[in-house]
């Protein structure tokens, strides 16, 4: 197929604003499950490249709570995520400095006279470097203690101090279902209000999502077309290669729809589906999402389907099947793959169906979107008896990358040349991220740390999104829950999921995009 390519000037980025106004205040940020992969793989990495990029107060400390009694050695690790996973280079000369800002705290999660003593420690920080009674709290532990530690923290007079700005950062999963979910916003909002919780779904934080919503709305060709008079399906999927990683027994309690449908998909599809915000203010992006969410009709139990991996080969190695995964039970009905059918029923798209999946050792690695528009009404041009892609005219094909190749393409008809018979051929004009702007290292949780920093709310979760995504994905985990599947595991590693996902499209005369990542 055709590509043609287009590029960034490099003169042009010289001219954009590298966000220095945004620096904090003074804060301390305390990471609760702090001996946890994501702090050193994700956090810490994250808060560095912020500090090499002068985004960060110069007073400024980290605390990192656990269980475990870690002393300095929890300085170390870190030191070796930023290395390891930050890709800075050992002898970084700024990295000594920065990890003298880090500390550690050794606590109970569930007991209440440690907080007490964790006030105190922060306190003593807060007077030795200067600080103020700023503070950021960063849940990362297992989500059973998010409602403790907020209740402790509130306890302790921790959430409203006198002076200073005090926000807490929630990491999925938030709930389990809608139940949960209620009940946590209640926990959480009883202690904060809501303009001091940041509910992260580090999604919100990748570039290429951001940029959703600049294609749509900082260009004036595809809105007027962006509605059901021109497009005819959209379909979004978060494909990963990966297995549990190790993490079978969180997995076994979550499975794909919990883990990724409700929060990452729904979040694609809100800034895909979404009306133009009056301005990009948190209020204004969160009330258009929640509009979207609130508009999509229950989805029928027949429109959901789940699927499990048994062993394949997966990027030519082989892999076992998921119940055969550590500390997963050999007889499992979690699901690591599932697909959904939904509309959403307002103006601009009653009637078009959008496909959403996921799914864990998929054949490749990509998370995409892609809008399929409706054919002329008329096609005057011959359709080739031959085979291979020019064999038939094909539908405008519109697709956002957001990982990996990050970019967006269109597809469109152009005319064979010296085909006297005006034979027409798909081409791709396609835009990639990393040629058109060079490679970003940013992990999506620069951005978000850096927003929750600065108290704005944008690209967090609210209490309602929360709460509504919920609502239209609990009577399907409790559907599941109530019939164990009998053919799991029914897709083989690597390759593109369950029969019946496939089938999901075929009632409508469509197939799922299984042609991922950057245009051949
Ligand atoms: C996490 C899920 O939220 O997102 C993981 O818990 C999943 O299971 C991950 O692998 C995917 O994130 P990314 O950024 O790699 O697409």
């Amino acid at each position: 197929m055709a590509t043609i390519q287009m590029k960034v000037s490099p003169e042009d980025l010289s001219h954009v604003p590298q966000g220095k106004e945004r620096v904090p205040e003074p804060v301390i940020m305390t990471i609760f499950g702090a001996s946890g992969d994501l702090t050193k793989r994700k956090l810490l990495p994250a808060l560095y490249h912020l500090e090499q990029n002068g985004l960060l107060p110069s007073k400024f400390h980290i605390v990192g709570v656990a269980r475990r009694p870690l002393g300095d050695e929890f300085a170390a690790d870190m030191r070796e995520g930023i290395v390891e996973f930050g890709g800075v280079e050992s002898n970084d000369p700024k990295l000594d400095e920065f990890i003298k800002k880090v500390s550690y705290f050794a606590l109970n999660f569930d007991d209440p006279g440690h907080y007490a003593a964790l006030k105190a420690e922060l306190d003593r920080l807060a007077s030795e470097n200067n600080i103020g009674n700023n503070r950021l709290f960063y849940l990362a532990t297992s989500p059973e203690f998010f409602a403790g530690i907020v209740e402790n923290l509130g306890a302790q007079q921790m959430a409203h101090p006198e002076q200073g700005h005090v926000g807490v950062v929630i990491e999925k999963p938030f709930g389990h279902d809608l139940d949960s979910a209620r009940e946590l916003n209640h926990q959480v909002n009883s202690v904060f209000d809501e303009r001091q919780v940041f509910r992260i779904d580090h999604y919100l934080g990748k570039e290429t999502v951001q940029n959703i919503l600049v294609f749509r709305f900082a260009n004036g060709i595809f809105e007027p077309i962006w509605n059901r008079n021109y497009i005819e399906h959209v379909q979004i999927t978060a494909a990963e290669t990966l297995g549990v990683e190790g993490r079978g027994p969180f997995y076994e309690k979550a499975g794909a729809l919990r883990d990724v449908v409700q929060n990452h998909v729904m979040e694609l599809l809100s800034f895909v589906a979404m009306e133009p915000p009056p301005s990009f203010e948190a209020e204004s992006v969160r009330r258009e999402k929640l509009k979207v969410w609130q508009a999509i009709p229950p989805i029928p139990i027949l429109n959901a389907v789940r699927g499990q991996y048994g062993p394949g080969v997966v990027d030519g190695q082989r892999v076992p099947g998921y119940r055969d995964e550590e500390r997963v039970d050999p007889n499992s009905g979690t699901e690591t793959y599932a697909a959904v059918r939904l509309e959403i029923e307002n103006w601009r798209w009653a009637g078009v169906p959008f496909y959403l999946r996921a799914g864990k050792r998929l054949k490749k690695r990509a998370t995409e979107i892609s809008i399929q528009f409706r054919q002329p009404p008329l096609l005057i041009f011959n359709r080739m008896a031959s085979s291979g892609p020019c064999s038939d005219i094909q539908p405008n094909l519109l697709t956002i990358r957001i990982q990996p190749d990050e970019g967006i393409s269109l597809r469109f008809g152009a005319k064979v040349p010296t085909s006297p018979e005006m034979a027409v051929c798909p081409v791709i004009m396609d835009f990639n991220y990393s040629a058109a702007f060079g490679k970003s290292s940013a992990n999506g949780y620069e951005r978000l740390l850096l927003d929750a920093m600065l108290g704005d709310q944008t690209l967090f979760a609210h209490r309602d999104g929360v709460e509504t995504t919920w609502s239209l994905y609990t009577p399907i985990l409790e559907a599941w829950a109530n019939k164990v599947p009998e053919v799991f595991p029914n897709y083989f590693a690597g390759k593109w999921g369950p029969e019946c996902a496939d089938r999901l499209l075929e009632r409508d005369g469509y197939t799922w995009r299984n042609n991922l990542g950057k245009p051949e």
